[in-house]
């Protein structure tokens, strides 16, 4: 686009009017920029005066580096708008509409939609479009004359048809790591979480990055564990409790609660949404054995990926149920019943969630014939990978070290052992858990992607 407002030719043509075809051509010549299959149809007379406004006077004219707009007229109604970078992007009439940010359509503390959205018509289009100050585009819509602005920078940001928002880098990437690594874990002192947000800040910082954060210096009791906990947030109750402290005594119907060695797993994959933070502190521990165990099953899934894409590929669509049934009083599995044990973002792909727990895998019986065989196969792999001495980090806690997992990510398991051993601990959610991560450490940043 921006290389044919360059030519000052098609300058002097858009300047006249001339005609549509030619028009057509030039403000939306960007061929590359709109998906397949798209149709542009002639622009209608009410749209050349925006066209006229949006690429201006003369000035604008001997200055290309500016940005640009137009409105088009198909039964889409879109607005195509277009960047010094020479990239264009187009927005249907009815999503513009949809995401009007003034305060009458948003509420500006609430951020919550106020507009109805099923008040506009379908082929909505607007009625003049420009360019303010080279930073904004300022829309009046027909009938109404209700007025939007958008920020440029914002409509790229958010823009779909293409998108040629600059990529959003992650605030901060996942540390994935192994038996080798995981002791260059950094440690959060105990007196700077209770002192103020930056401890805490820290703390949320390193179960973020690395899945798994070590506080020290913990008053070895459970009082004081629980108020550390609740600076991360109000605890998860489940049918455990809310804070639970346990001996070997089943007291549920678990094998946590034995001394019989726990592969690492990861908790309450039953649930449809399975809690999001586990934090432990052994308080104390007479006997032998009990080492906790600790996995990254990024780490371990990025190897599966690598090494065998077909199983990760089974594990990512195949899926299994677990339940919970120990309990006389309990029974447990997701809705929907069945999920594969990667869970991967919708739109991204990307790997968000394991949920894997051998001991709590229900009858598999609606895996097709030919498909078991496979299933079983990528299952033994990926349990090689996870039960690897290079992937199973080792660790015997002691009274005054509180460990905080990530449940969707990092397996916790114990080796077998013997005499009396005290628990104490908590869930959070998940949703909890990422909001708290999000205000304490990253709100500027995320405030305006709502
Ligand atoms: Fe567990
Ligand atoms: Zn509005």
């Amino acid at each position: 686009m921006l290389r044919v407002v360059q030519k000052p030719q098609r300058l002097c043509q858009l300047g006249r009017l001339v005609r549509m075809p030619a028009l057509q051509t030039a403000v939306l010549g960007n061929a590359k920029a709109v998906p397949a299959g798209s149709q542009r149809p002639a622009i209608p007379l009410q749209a050349r005066a925006a066209i006229v406004r949006a690429f201006g006077t003369s000035a604008h004219l001997e200055a290309p580096q500016r940005h640009s707009a137009v409105v088009s007229s198909d039964t889409k109604s879109q607005v195509t708008v277009a960047y010094p970078d020479g990239k264009s992007t187009s927005f249907h009439g009815i999503w513009l509409r949809d995401h009007c940010r003034c305060p009458q359509c948003f509420h500006p503390i609430t951020k919550q939609r106020l507009s109805d959205t099923g008040e506009f018509p379908l082929d909505i289009k607007p009625q003049s479009i420009e360019i303010v100050g080279d930073k904004d585009l300022r829309i009046v819509w027909p009938s109404t004359q209700h007025e939007s602005v958008f920020s440029l920078e914002w409509l790229r940001q958010h823009s779909y048809w293409p998108n040629i928002g600059t990529a959003r880098p992650a605030i901060r990437e996942k540390i994935l790591w192994n038996a080798e690594t995981a002791n260059t874990f950094p440690r959060v002192s105990y007196e700077s979480i209770m002192a103020g947000d930056q401890g805490l800040a820290e703390w949320l910082r390193n179960i973020d990055v690395y899945g798994i954060g070590f506080v020290e210096g913990v008053p070895p009791n459970a009082e004081d564990t629980e108020t550390l906990a609740k600076r991360i947030g109000i605890i998860r109750e489940t049918h455990y409790g809310g804070f639970w402290d346990f001996t070997s005594d089943l007291s549920h119907g678990d094998t946590a609660y034995t001394t019989i060695g726990l592969p690492a797993h990861t908790d309450t994959t039953y649930f449809t949404d399975p809690i999001g933070l586990q934090t432990f502190h052994l308080l104390a521990h007479e006997g032998t054995g009990g080492e906790s165990i600790y996995v990254d099953s990024f780490y371990a899934a990025k190897l599966l990926k690598e090494q065998h894409p077909e199983h990760y590929e089974t594990l990512s669509t195949v899926p299994v149920r677990t339940h919970c049934a120990g309990d006389e009083d309990e029974l447990h599995f997701s809705t929907p019943s069945h999920r594969p044990i990667f869970g991967l973002d919708p739109i991204t792909d990307e790997l968000i969630q394991v949920r894997f727990n051998e001991p709590d895998r229900s009858i598999l019986n609606h895996i097709p014939g030919d498909k078991v065989y496979k299933f079983y196969e990528a299952l033994a792999v990926w349990r090689s990978i996870l039960t690897h001495p290079e992937s199973e980090f080792k660790i015997a806690l002691r009274p005054g070290t509180v460990v905080a997992v990530d449940n969707w990510r990092v397996l916790h398991g114990r080796t077998a052992f013997t005499g009396y051993r005290r628990l104490v601990g908590c869930y959070h959610g998940w949703d909890e858990l990422q909001s708290r991560i999000r205000v304490v450490l990253d709100k500027s940043q995320l405030k305006e992607t709502v």
